[in-house]
């Protein structure tokens, strides 16, 4: 398939899998992780095929929807670039990517095998912070049946991605159990920069929800 047919067919193929899913993971996630990692693509100067394809497929089967199954998105992701008749190479350069770009913890290092995954990551990482982070969270909380908060349960740090995985702790923790870490965590200087203002918007919202929840307005 003709390089620029096979983005808009992929396209296409994650819009029908995805579209509808309600817990933050749904199209509109990666069609916004997808224009955002053009940009960033553009600015650090990635290879935007693999970038475009990487950014549309990173979701396509999330561990946390498969028991925990962390490979599932690499094989689903090849699977259906194979069927396309896409190049070997290229393949394997998205499928490495779509393999490695989540969180897996506080306290644990995330691995870079190439510039477009730093990409990807990034504008993952970027749609999980902001306004648009904070209703992601709340919408991913309640799907999954959590506290909103609860004063008694404390953020943990998780230092091995298994423990990350098991835990079921308010949403409320889930600000300072990652999505505060993620503007330390950005690789490329475009990310970064987008990341201070999402940041800072984050920290006025939890420090207003604890005004509130205490009593302070
Ligand atoms: P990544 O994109 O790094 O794999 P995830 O898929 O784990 O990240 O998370 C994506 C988004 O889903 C988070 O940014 C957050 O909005 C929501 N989410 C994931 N885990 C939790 C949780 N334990 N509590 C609340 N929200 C969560
Ligand atoms: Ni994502």
């Amino acid at each position: 398939m003709a390089a620029e047919g096979l983005v808009k067919a992929t396209a296409e193929y994650v819009k029908q899998q995805m579209l509808g899913e309600s817990s933050g993971h749904d199209w509109w996630h990666v069609y916004r992780v997808w224009q955002m990692a053009i940009r960033i693509a553009r600015e650090t100067d990635g290879d935007m095929m693999v970038v475009e394809l990487a950014a549309l497929l990173h979701d396509i089967a999330d561990w946390k929807f498969h028991d925990g199954n962390t490979e599932i998105g690499a094989r689903v992701a090849r699977e259906w670039l194979v069927s396309c008749d896409a190049d070997h190479e290229l393949v394997d350069r998205v499928c490495d990517i779509v393999g490695g770009v989540s969180f897996e913890g506080a306290g644990v290092r995330d691995n870079h095998p190439s510039l477009e995954a730093e990409i990807v990551q990034d504008a993952d990482r970027l749609d999980a912070i902001g306004a648009i982070g904070i209703g992601r969270t709340f919408a991913f909380g309640g799907a999954n049946g959590r506290e909103m908060y609860n004063p008694k349960i404390l953020p943990e740090f998780h230092d091995s991605f298994e423990r990350y995985k098991q835990s079921a702790s308010p949403t409320i923790n889930h600000f300072y159990e990652k999505l505060l870490l993620l503007k330390d965590r950005m690789n490329t200087p475009c990310a970064k920069r987008i990341a201070e203002g999402r940041h800072r918007y984050m920290e006025n919202f939890v420090e207003q929800f604890r005004r509130e929840w205490d009593g302070d307005l």
